[in-house]
């Protein structure tokens, strides 16, 4: 029970997930890996996301971990199904919780998702829904400068609201009344987003539905944690640890304790 859980991105954006677990479960021990060193992993093949996610599983499985979330949508995308064939343990990705919300919600059965290259083309979102419910639309954009921007601390103002008419202009005559938030990163852009839509359209940011799903299975399990005091979580990075405390602290709100460099892989 008092067995960590993993977590790991392709680098910063996943922290959007472990706030949301820790909020909700303040006394689980969080490790959280951010693979820094090969960031971005939204253009890149399927072999290689796979192989990285592989790696990334690797590392955290050495601390005993007692469930592993994949807090990177594009490796959700491109990797679960593998991971899950491979490693012993409970493994909760970033896309079943945000295409499950999405089709709860949607009213007009018309749903839009923005994600990474990578994570469109592999139309993981998609096929989620559909499976969910058949009568659903689903219109996919990639957005590949969302990420840049949020690194680059950019959330708000005239470049931003450019970079979001570019992409989102996609959605106008589709009449989408759900749009999917389908990358780590994209929830720093909500109200940005939010903007671009008026109220016309309900967003789903799969952070916060990730961690519902991770404390509805601790329960089932009975694997929550009994501690009684909340702990900090230990970050680990592959590479550049001042630009992921950087970003991780506009994420968070408030400076990461400590981060380790470390490697991953061969
Ligand atoms: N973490 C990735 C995702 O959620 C975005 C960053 C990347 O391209 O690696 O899709």
């Amino acid at each position: 029970m008092n067995n960590p859980i993993g977590i790991f991105d392709s680098g910063v954006g996943g922290l959007t997930v472990l706030k949301e677990i820790k909020k909700k479960l303040p006394a689980e021990k969080l490790i959280y890996l951010g693979d820094t060193a090969r960031v971005p992993y939204g253009n890149k093949s399927k072999d290689t996301i796979v192989r990285y996610s592989i790696e990334n599983t690797k590392f955290l499985m050495q601390f005993d971990i007692k469930l592993l979330v994949v807090a990177c949508n594009t490796s959700t995308a491109t990797s679960l199904r593998i991971l899950k064939e491979t490693f012993d343990i409970p493994i909760i990705g970033v896309i079943e919780p945000g295409a499950k919300k999405a089709v709860e919600i949607t009213r007009n059965y018309r749903v839009g998702i923005i994600g990474t290259e990578a994570t469109i083309r592999s139309s993981a979102y998609k096929e989620e829904i559909k499976s969910l419910n058949k009568k659903i639309s689903v219109f996919s954009k990639p957005c590949p400068l969302f990420v840049p921007l949020v690194e680059e601390g950019l959330l708000k103002g005239p470049i931003v609201d450019d970079v979001i008419a570019h992409y989102l202009k996609f959605f106008k005559n589709k009449d989408i009344d759900t749009l999917v938030l389908g990358c780590t990163h994209y929830p720093l852009l909500k109200s940005s987003i939010g903007k671009f839509f008026g109220n016309e359209v309900k967003i789903v940011d799969s952070a916060t539905e990730t961690s519902n799903m991770v404390l509805q299975l601790l329960k089932e399990k009975g694997i929550i944690s009994r501690r009684k005091k909340a702990l900090e979580p230990d970050y680990y990075v592959t590479d550049a640890a001042e630009r992921f405390l950087k970003v991780g602290r506009t994420i968070l709100g408030k400076d990461l304790e400590k981060v380790a460099v470390v490697h991953v892989g061969k």
